[in-house]
């Protein structure tokens, strides 16, 4: 069997998630990572078995045992690193997002078309058991033909719990670059290519104080609007809502829900108390045959709707052990099968147009067109990877 072998740039935050979970997999290999300093890099080889070590990512990207790079650096350094590792004949999976501007998503795809080459893009929650439940319950019509959605994603940002993190307050992050991929992603996967947008946007702090150790009562700046409501017109009819922000002291709303002409799909935050950045979780139902006319009194929230069983896998609800990395795996056997991945760029760049579009649609006070397109993954066979 064909195996490949992977270089992992920037070790952070999310990096040890990845680690153990690619060892789960023989199809991928975990040869080395790098850094931007040698200690650091030695460090984290030790700890995970990763046999080689490097002190920039220059020297992993030219590194020719390497056939994919793993990029899980600041959102900033992205698109540079994406394209080095396509010049340099490498296959790419990148946390999201794609690169921090449009423009540069597209010179990465363009780069990796003309190379023959894959690039793949977290998130990949969509392809766990809640997103992958929602979607079947689509496919077999259950819900009928898809109206519209909703979709929440509000708190009061990561200074609570990031180590560092002012730098989802900078370009290329904020709720709806740093967090909205999620929802985004869940959307598009679900429902398909969005074609407008219209939205308003404002930042209701200018500084932000770190609330988490090392750096607790440490202060910075924010570079970007932090609460954002955007309107969405799907391609095939759909219309939706979605609100982005890091400025919200909670709600009670929940994550996403997807109308149908014949039912709901609802993705609460009860159980587990969080939304489409987790791989499991609750998928609650409500059809004609159980609809709650409102007349009728309310009982306790959704006590009546169908939980929909779960019978996908990865679907765990937890944010420390999760399957992320599955978007890679998946990626190493759609390049063996010569086949599209489902985590693709494609969708990530038509995300990554979605987002910048809301922005500028916000700040422009216009519509904005979505020009992209992208195919709708299939879904992940239940039994993947032995069917892929
Ligand atoms: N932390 C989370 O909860 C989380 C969850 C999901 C996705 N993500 C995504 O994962 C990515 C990484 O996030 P994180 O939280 O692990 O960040 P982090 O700041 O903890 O780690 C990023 C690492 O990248 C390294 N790095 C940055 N630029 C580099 C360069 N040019 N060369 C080599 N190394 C470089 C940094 O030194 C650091 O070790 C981001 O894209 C983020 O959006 C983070």
């Amino acid at each position: 069997m064909e195996k490949f072998n992977v270089g992992v740039l920037g070790i952070g935050d999310i990096s040890d998630v990845y680690l153990s979970n690619l060892k789960k997999y023989d199809i991928v290999n975990v040869v080395a990572c790098a850094s931007r300093g040698i200690e650091k890099a030695k460090k984290k080889a030790s700890q995970h078995n990763i046999p080689k070590a490097y002190a920039s990512a220059a020297e992993l990207i030219a590194d020719p045992e390497i056939d994919i790079v793993l990029n899980l650096t600041t959102p900033a350094a992205h698109a540079e690193l994406n394209i080095a590792a396509l010049k340099a004949g490498k296959h790419v999976y990148t946390e999201k997002p794609l690169a921090a501007t449009l423009e540069e998503g597209k010179i990465i795809m363009a780069l990796a078309k003309e190379k023959g080459l894959y690039v793949g893009s977290a998130p990949d929650t969509f392809l766990g058991g809640r997103l992958q439940t929602c979607r079947k319950l689509i496919d077999d019509g259950v819900i009928g033909d898809v109206i519209g959605v909703s979709a929440f994603v509000v708190s009061h940002g990561h200074e609570w719990f990031h180590p560092n993190p002012d730098y989802f307050y900078k370009q290329g992050a904020g709720p709806i670059m740093d967090i909205g991929p999620y929802y985004i992603s869940a959307i598009l996967s679900l429902i398909g290519p969005i074609k407008t947008v219209s939205a308003m946007s404002k930042r209701s702090f200018d500084i932000r104080t770190i609330e988490s150790e090392p750096r607790k009562g440490q202060t910075f700046e924010v570079e970007v609007d932090t609460h954002i409501t955007a309107n969405m017109e799907f391609a095939n009819g759909a219309i939706g809502t979605i609100i982005a922000s890091f400025d919200v002291w909670d709600s009670e709303l929940p994550r996403i829900e997807i109308y149908g002409t014949k039912g709901t799909i609802c993705i609460d935050d009860i159980d587990p108390v969080d939304g489409p950045n987790l791989f499991g979780g609750k998928v609650l139902l409500r059809t004609r045959e159980n609809y709650r006319w409102t007349s009728l009194p309310r009982k306790k929230p959704y006590s009546d709707w169908i939980d929909v069983p779960v019978e996908h896998q990865f679907n765990s609800t937890s944010h420390a052990e999760n399957s992320r990395g599955i978007g890679l795996v998946e990626m190493a056997y759609a390049i063996r099968g010569k086949r599209q991945e489902r985590a693709s760029g494609e969708m990530a760049l038509h995300s990554l147009e979605v987002m910048e579009g809301i922005l500028k649609s916000a700040k422009e006070k216009a519509y904005c067109d979505i020009k992209s397109t992208f195919t709708r993954p299939e879904p992940l066979p239940v039994d993947f990877p032995k069917s892929e």
